[in-house]
């Protein structure tokens, strides 16, 4: 069956001494039984990497750019991040399509890109608290998820799905375990029309996920590990959470 994947997501946070502790709590609670990564800008990729040799977990980034090469001021390619080794990287998170006018066809793009080079894209997807409270839960993630689908084809299998309501980002409120199961469920559904590899492709749910919550996330069907971002920060809760999806 699925594996738990668990991914920390660093965001903007971080220096070369805080990292090296925070790395080093990380090699000290391991090894989990679930997978995990840590995806961390992209300044200090490679000394994450080169901090986890000889550990179970791995290392992305937090976006990529949708071009091969080129010029691209600022941008990070797919092919770099499989240069330098990364496992993973995060495409379409919520802050991107917020603050970077990220469109749903943009990060389509990337996650094709990502996978082009053998890096794999954890697409997030996810309703702001109006899109909610308008009953637009399903119609906007399916609307985000469908762009992936049409655009990756018959390589969708290939992917991780983050659901991340907006709403519960950094805010402290959580998605109740049955709120985030029913999106997940339609998630699954919508993507076993597409591909026969559904059922063993990994949902993950992201939204102030904390040691204390985990458990019962976790626990939901179609739930297969989570997104991490605040607590991802502390080695002691990155390591309950990961414990918990073991
Ligand atoms: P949070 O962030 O755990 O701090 O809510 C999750 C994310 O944005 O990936």
């Amino acid at each position: 069956m699925r594996r738990n994947l668990v991914v920390g997501n660093w965001k903007m946070h971080g220096s070369r001494a805080s990292n090296g502790l925070l790395l080093s709590g990380l090699k000290e609670a391991g090894p989990w039984s679930a997978d995990v990564a840590v995806c961390v800008p992209f300044p200090y990729i490679t000394e994450t990497a080169l901090a986890l040799t000889g550990t179970n977990v791995s290392f992305g980034a937090q976006d990529c750019s949708a071009h091969e090469q080129g010029a691209f001021t600022g941008e990070v390619s797919s092919a770099m991040l499989a240069d330098i080794g990364c496992r993973y990287v995060i495409v379409g998170h919520s802050e991107r399509r917020a603050y970077h006018a990220e469109s749903d066809q943009l990060v389509a793009d990337k996650a094709k890109a990502a996978l082009a080079h053998g890096v794999t894209p954890i697409v997030c997807v996810g309703e702001t608290l109006a899109e909610r409270e308008a009953g637009q839960t399903e119609a906007v993630v399916k609307r985000q998820l469908s762009a992936v689908i049409h655009t990756l084809t018959h390589c969708i299998g290939e992917i991780v799905v983050a659901y991340e309501p907006v709403w519960a980002i950094g805010t402290g409120l959580t998605a109740s375990p049955a709120q985030a199961q029913s999106v997940h469920a339609v998630l699954r559904t919508l993507l076993a029309a597409a591909t026969q590899k559904a059922s063993s492709m990994r949902l993950l749910y992201g939204g102030s996920v904390k040691p204390d919550n985990a458990a019962e996330l976790f626990a939901q069907a179609d739930i297969d590990g989570g997104l991490i971002g605040g607590a991802a920060l502390k080695a002691a809760d990155f390591s309950a959470i990961c414990r918990a999806a073991g």
